[in-house]
């Protein structure tokens, strides 16, 4: 009884504010949609092309967006905004995709996709939401999605780990200027996660249960920074599998 009346008052409200999160149509930005859903935030999520089958909530929305279109990303991005009628309690950057191979192999098409996807997209999206986050003048969160390939760079990663790099250099700088606002900034750095990330690629990760992450692993800590106390900045969570094993695919 006392449990419930507990969890009644812990329970969160339109009030508590909306989530923007882009990936969600897939891995772990799914994952994360799910959780958050779960734990009574509302989600407005963008996919490039996805549909979302398993997703039945009034509290979800998802929007059709190719973040690499950088010229009308801001238009498109200020139209959603204007379709959101709570505070931005964060937003989540998990969008990626990945184009491996030695420099020569990589075209330049997909060294310029991967810049615009993996940060450049990032960082328009966060400059278009950062003055509506410091004006709601509550707390709100941003969160990117690195990777462990924003921390070392390897072989057929060039181009990979140039974007996941990049992307932890700006959340670092960022961090230092919202210092002083409502505005936290964190930033996860996952090794494998099993997703179908890997699907169009030529390796993943080994079989085993211990040579991934599991996507929902990665929601459980984007749950823990959005409840850290205020006044308390998760910075940078990295994650690893126990065994670190990669599998060549077949061709
Ligand atoms: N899986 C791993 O091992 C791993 C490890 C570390 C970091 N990461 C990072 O984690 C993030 C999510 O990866 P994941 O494993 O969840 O991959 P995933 O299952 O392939 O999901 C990728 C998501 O990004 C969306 N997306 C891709 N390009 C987009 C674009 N141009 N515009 C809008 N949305 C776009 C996809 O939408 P559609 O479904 O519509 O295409 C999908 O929702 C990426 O940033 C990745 O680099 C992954």
């Amino acid at each position: 009884m006392i449990n419930n009346f507990l969890e009644a008052l812990e329970m969160k409200t339109s009030e508590d504010g909306m989530v923007v999160l882009t990936g969600a149509s897939s891995g772990i930005g799914l994952a994360m949609t799910k959780a958050l859903l779960k734990n009574g935030y509302s989600v407005t999520g963008i996919s490039k092309t996805s549909e979302i089958d398993t997703i039945k909530s009034e509290n979800f929305k998802l929007e059709k967006l190719d973040l690499s279109k950088l010229d009308s990303l801001p238009a498109e991005l200020h139209r959603i905004i204007s379709e959101i009628d709570a505070p931005i309690r964060a937003l989540v950057h998990s969008a990626g995709i990945g184009k491996f191979g030695s420099l020569e192999q990589l075209s330049v098409s997909d060294m310029k996709l991967v810049m615009e996807t993996n940060f450049l997209s990032y960082a328009i999206a966060t400059k278009v939401f950062l003055p509506i986050l410091k004006r709601q003048n509550r707390l709100a969160d941003i969160i990117f999605m690195g990777s462990e390939s924003s921390i070392s760079g390897g072989r057929y990663g060039s181009i990979y780990c140039a974007s996941k790099f990049a992307v932890r250099g700006f959340a670092q700088s960022l961090r230092e200027e919202c210092a002083k606002t409502s505005v936290r900034v964190s930033i996860l750095n996952p090794g494998a996660v099993r997703t179908p990330f890997f699907d169009d690629l030529n390796f993943e990760p080994g079989s085993a249960q211990d040579n991934a992450i599991n996507p929902e692993d990665v929601a459980e800590v984007l749950l823990t920074i959005l409840e850290a106390r205020p006044g308390t900045v998760i910075d940078e969570v990295n994650l690893s599998p126990q065994t670190r094993v990669w599998s060549r695919k077949s061709s």
